[in-house]
């Protein structure tokens, strides 16, 4: 079975993108792939985090997985700072990393200009390759902006074995259907995100149903006024595609379905549906996230799964090294 795995920061609001661009694609590949979700909280922490807050956050994103459908009988699900080995390969791999490699990364000249500089922000990707490479991964799924990390990766494990002998094995890019991307409902030429500045360009998987229905009610749409298969805008194939999404149907069924009705009446069926769906989610949600013990004993065994595998690797490194 070929491992994917996942890296998701505790940080910001998972929105319906994310939904349909991650976390649907990992729950339909669960019967194929061992799929190892992990929660970023090392790399986190390489911008400002509040304390109070970050221990709420991590268990929010584990929770969120779960009511969506990650079932931790087939995939395992664990916070990256309770298996200590990611911080030691980081280690291992920094010192065969050039300082060229990492001045290079446009996601840290960027970040470092927004916020207060940092080391851990130089070293990030490094630790992310320590990450992918520790559970002899296969597929990572990654956005556009995480592929020049990915390359890292795949770059110091073919490093670390031409110069130590065969260790890692070099990972692939999973590339995430490119239907499933979905766009600001304010902005159709921009993707729905967390850092969007505008908070009505993205639906948050925990919104509630009145703000779910006012960020429908007032998405962007064109000059026309109704549906029509021809005249199709970025602004309303969006939102169709939304529709298509939470239906589970194709944009073609959805045409035949919804051709030449208005605008007005088509958002209302939108939100209708969308809130349907995100309420059963946050249902689960919020009875996963009152059991502590049992999302404690969920990341528990992904913990263990996890150092089960990344042991292995990191003994191998540790001999080819000289450190055992
Ligand atoms: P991010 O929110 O940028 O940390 O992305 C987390 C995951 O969600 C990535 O795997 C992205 O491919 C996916 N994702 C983020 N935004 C969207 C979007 N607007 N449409 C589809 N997928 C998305
Ligand atoms: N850097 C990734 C992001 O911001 C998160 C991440 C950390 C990750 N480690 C990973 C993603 C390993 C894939 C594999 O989205």
């Amino acid at each position: 079975m070929k491992t994917v795995l996942s890296g998701i920061q505790p940080s910001g609001n998972f929105h319906i993108g994310n939904l349909y661009g991650a976390i649907n694609q990992w729950v339909r590949m669960q019967n194929e792939y061992d799929i190892i979700a992990m929660v970023a909280d090392l790399h986190a922490i390489t911008i400002p985090q509040d304390p109070k807050k970050l221990q709420e956050k991590i268990k929010e994103v584990v929770a969120l997985n779960l009511a969506a459908g990650i079932d931790p009988n087939k995939s395992h699900i664990f916070i990256q700072s309770e298996n200590p080995d990611h911080t030691y390969l980081a280690w291992i791999l920094n010192t065969i990393t050039s300082f060229g490699q990492l001045e290079r990364m446009t996601q840290f000249k960027e970040k470092s200009q927004k916020h207060e500089e940092n080391v851990g922000l130089f070293d990030y990707p490094v630790l992310m390759a320590a990450d992918i490479l520790l559970y002899q991964t296969d597929e990572v799924p990654v956005g556009e902006d995480q592929k020049q990390h990915l390359e890292l990766a795949r770059d110091l494990a073919e490093k670390f074995n031409s110069r130590f002998g065969e260790v890692f094995k070099i990972p692939a890019a999973y590339i995430v259907n490119e239907t499933a991307r979905i766009m600001s409902l304010q902005n159709p030429e921009m993707k729905m995100s967390k850092s969007d500045s505008n908070p009505l360009g993205a639906i948050n998987l925990l919104d509630s149903e009145e703000e779910i229905r006012g960020k429908i009610k007032k998405a962007v749409t064109d000059s026309s006024s109704s549906i029509s298969r021809n005249a199709g805008s970025a602004a309303i194939s969006n939102l169709l595609t939304i529709y298509a999404s939470f239906n589970n149907q194709t944009l073609d069924q959805v045409y035949s379905e919804l051709e030449g009705k208005s605008y007005g009446e088509f958002k209302n069926l939108l939100a209708d549906v969308v809130v349907k769906k995100l309420l059963e989610i946050q249902k689960r949600y919020q009875e996963i996230r009152e059991d502590e013990q049992a999302l404690r004993k969920i990341l528990d065994q992904g913990r263990d799964y996890a150092i089960s595998k990344s042991s292995q690797t990191l003994l191998e490194v540790k001999e080819k090294v000289g450190l055992v």
